[in-house]
């Protein structure tokens, strides 16, 4: 079968829009930039972290849905989730994440 963009068989395209306006309604990107290093680093960098990892999705799926304390600025807060309970959302968000 022909993957489309690169996906792996079975991986929907990234719906990059979506992706965007679902990082700006939560609030993503008060901390974090797609390029540079803000409070947090910079999705770039987090998917560079992550590449040939297969456990990738499932690891930021668990980060962004179980609020794990992070440092912010020196002061440990709980991280937070995107604005959406529909978990094809927060997938696609990890696989724009991913494929920044
Ligand atoms: C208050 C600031 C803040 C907000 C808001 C925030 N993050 Fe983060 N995020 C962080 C920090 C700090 C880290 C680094 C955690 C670490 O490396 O220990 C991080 C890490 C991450 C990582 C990498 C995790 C890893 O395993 O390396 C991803 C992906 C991520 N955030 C996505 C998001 C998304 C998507 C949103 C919106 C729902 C979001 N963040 C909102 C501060 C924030």
């Amino acid at each position: 079968m022909l993957a489309a963009g690169g996906a792996a068989a079975g991986e929907a395209p990234v719906d990059v829009s979506a992706a965007e306006a679902l990082a700006k309604k939560s609030g993503c990107l008060t901390c974090h930039s797609v390029t540079q290093k803000k409070d947090a680093p910079s999705y770039k960098s987090v998917a560079e972290k992550y590449k040939g990892n297969p456990q990738a999705e499932a690891i930021l799926y668990k980060h962004l849905t179980t609020h794990p304390k992070v440092k912010v600025d020196g002061k440990e807060e709980e991280h937070d989730s995107p604005k959406t309970k529909n978990e094809a959302e927060i997938r696609n968000l990890i696989r724009w994440v991913l494929s920044r």
